[in-house]
């Protein structure tokens, strides 16, 4: 950290230094006063004014304390390390059971101590949720985030009751938790297309769910098997969701319908192929390394999740199922729960830093 007399040191040098080195490169003697006295106004200014921006104020006289770097460890440098997580590596025989591993975020990791990210307990999580409306949409691996978000709000035993409903083929699900009077849908949306039109209907209806996961991709690429296609979706998809948005400089949209609340929306994306293992010859044919990353490029490329200027928060199930690894899907493309519930967790933390809520 800078302390003012530094910082005061260091605009000194620039005010007589620059100049006298540009004084080298043949300029006049009333170019190098002219240029002196541009730079020691400019810098007296930014002295002046640096109080009224806090943050960069803060960056430059805080001093190196503990308790200090929690207070300006900021939001969205939170958000960038919720991924840092790693998994359990010792139980690595994958036996048809989805639970064997356990997952942690890496606690040497000094961003992940300052932000304070937690696994919520169920009561957490229910305090978190009373009262909200939570979408979830998309292909199979949306509705594995189902099954990890209502273990942990219904408890194992009451989602071991409903998991045949949740998992009937190519079918929405609604349900409501009583205790917390959370509403849940899932929405089969294998397409993106699909989520598209979902968004259109709830700004048709002007009723917008508080929390928005959606995510399309590998039935698609197993199907259609056009990545420009599929950025054509993406990118009507995009325009679709930025009118939800909060009102925000970075994204001033004209035509905006009376969006009460914005919703927390999130992009689920696809996970890490195995290709040697996925379970059909069509897949092994269809679903190739290449063929991921021209889907996935198409991701960036329209901008659609925040990493990349857009609107939507990236729960980045690549990230997590290869951090997870080979032992963790028998399938090369399902991977075990433990990926999913890590996504959740994710989710959920991210939702506590964006509503700035703490739990006590
Ligand atoms: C899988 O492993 C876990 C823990 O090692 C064990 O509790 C469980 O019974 C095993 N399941 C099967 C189907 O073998
Ligand atoms: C949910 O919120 C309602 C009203 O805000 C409250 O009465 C209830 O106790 C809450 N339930 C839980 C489980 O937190
Ligand atoms: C999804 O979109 C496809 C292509 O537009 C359409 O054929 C299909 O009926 C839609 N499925 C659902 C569940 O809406």
């Amino acid at each position: 950290m800078l302390g003012a007399v530094q910082f005061g040191l260091l605009a000194a040098c620039i005010v007589l230094f620059v100049p006298m080195g540009m004084a080298g490169w043949h300029l006049s003697r009333n170019k190098v006063l002219f240029f002196s006295g541009a730079l020691f106004i400019t810098l007296a200014v930014g002295v002046h004014l640096t109080p009224y921006f806090p943050p960069f104020s803060s960056f430059i006289s805080s001093p190196s304390s503990s308790t200090v770097v929690v207070a300006s460890v900021n939001r969205d440098s939170c958000m960038s390390f919720l991924h840092e997580i790693e998994f359990d590596r010792k139980d690595s025989i994958f036996n048809g059971s989805y639970s064997g591993k356990s997952w942690k975020w890496l606690d040497s990791n000094k961003g992940v101590v300052g932000c304070d990210f937690q696994k919520l307990s169920r009561s957490d999580a229910s305090d978190l949720l009373n009262g909200s409306w939570v979408v979830l949409a998309g292909d199979s691996q949306a509705r594995l985030v189902v099954v990890s978000l209502l273990e942990l709000v219904m408890g194992l035993e009451e989602m071991e009751r409903v998991r045949g409903d949740l998992f009937k083929r190519h079918s929405d699900y609604h349900t409501t938790v009583d205790a917390i009077g959370m509403k849940l849908d899932f929405i089969w949306a294998p397409y993106v297309s699909n989520l598209t039109d979902l968004v259109v209907e709830f700004r048709e209806k002007r009723y917008f769910p508080d929390v928005f996961v959606m995510g399309a991709g590998l039935w698609d690429m197993l199907h259609v098997n056009n990545a420009m296609e599929y950025g054509v979706s993406v990118r009507m998809l995009k325009e679709s969701v930025m009118p939800l948005l909060p009102v925000t400089p970075e994204f001033d949209i004209k035509d905006r319908p009376e969006v009460v609340r914005s919703p927390h929306m999130f992009w689920l994306g696809m996970p890490m192929l195995i290709n040697l293992i996925l379970n059909t010859e069509e897949k092994r044919e269809k679903m190739t390394d290449a063929m991921w990353y021209a889907y996935d490029e198409q991701i960036y490329k329209s901008k659609l999740v925040r990493n990349f200027g857009g609107p939507l928060f990236l729960l980045d199930i690549h990230s997590l199922s290869s951090r997870c690894g080979r032992s963790c899907t028998t399938d090369g493309m399902h991977y075990g729960g433990v990926v999913y519930e890590a996504a959740m967790h994710i989710m959920l933390n991210a939702l506590l830093i964006e509503s700035q809520q703490r739990l006590s």
